[in-house]
């Protein structure tokens, strides 16, 4: 795990989005992994706003595959996750609809709807670079604490915490749905690079715990420790609680230019 302390979430931004376009200019058929949340939202807006100023890569041939998505909502619904990431992402960089793939929540297909995802994931070769946020509780995508370590896509039921922290979206918190179909740790686990991104105090003991904790199905997103390449871009807010901060900051300054992220 490469530890990147940076000083605010313009900067994350921009590593992120660095990160992002050198997978796409490296392999213009990659496969993108795509996170809601307001944290990625500056990285996106980064992405777009250097695609539409010409100076970022073409997004032609590219596929993205959607973290996660509520369950109950009706179809086309502004606040599903598929219709957020065409309007925050996909539709600025010219990507097609028929090229973001998400978990398919329609009521008949919920008993194969996890199978169907990690299949449609394996048949497009992987995902080569996954966008993760986290939540407050420790929650990766939608695997709350508790969620196997080892887990497939598959529907899950959100915490009250989580639909709190989520009802900012909707017009009241009954407008949360209670369910919803997630990508698992193990799924997650199988991209081929994970970049972790966080903001503001709000995170800083989840991202302490997700870090330097024990790896344990009570803080999901310490799964990440078990993978083999994973970027954690924090702002100063998020990274206050590491106990080995000023140790990643001297690792960082450090870095060979040659190594990249
Ligand atoms: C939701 C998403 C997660 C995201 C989390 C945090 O639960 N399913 O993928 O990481 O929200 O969101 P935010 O970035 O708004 O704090």
């Amino acid at each position: 795990m490469e530890v990147v302390p940076l000083g605010s979430a313009d900067e994350i931004a921009a590593t992120a989005a660095d990160v992002f376009e050198a997978v796409v200019r490296r392999n213009s058929a990659a496969v993108l992994g795509l996170a809601t949340g307001s944290t990625p939202l500056p990285t996106y807006r980064e992405l777009i706003r250097r695609h539409q100023a010409g100076v970022g890569p073409s997004y032609r041939g590219v596929t993205c595959f959607n973290l996660d998505e509520y369950v109950g909502l009706p179809t086309g619904h502004e606040q599903s996750y598929r219709a957020t990431i065409a309007r925050e992402l996909t539709d600025g960089l010219g990507i097609g609809a028929d090229r973001v793939n998400g978990p398919d929540p329609s009521p008949d297909g919920l008993p194969t709807a996890g199978a169907r995802y990690e299949a449609l994931i394996q048949a497009a070769g992987g995902i080569d670079v996954q966008l993760l946020g986290i939540g407050a509780d420790g929650h990766l995508a939608f695997n709350e604490p508790g969620s196997s370590l080892a887990s497939r896509t598959r529907i899950k039921t959100l915490t009250a915490q989580t639909r709190k922290d989520n009802a900012r979206f909707f017009s009241s918190l009954d407008e949360v749905p209670t369910h919803v179909l997630t990508q698992g740790l193990g799924t997650i686990l199988a991209a081929r690079h994970l970049v972790f991104i966080a903001v503001e105090e709000s995170k800083a003991d989840a991202v302490a715990a997700a870090v330097e904790g024990p790896v344990s199905a009570s803080c999901p997103a310490s799964v990440l420790q078990l993978h083999p390449h994973v970027t954690v871009l924090l702002d100063p807010a998020a990274a206050s609680r590491l106990e080995r901060l000023d140790y990643y900051r001297e690792v960082y300054a450090a870095k060979p230019a040659w190594q990249g992220l």
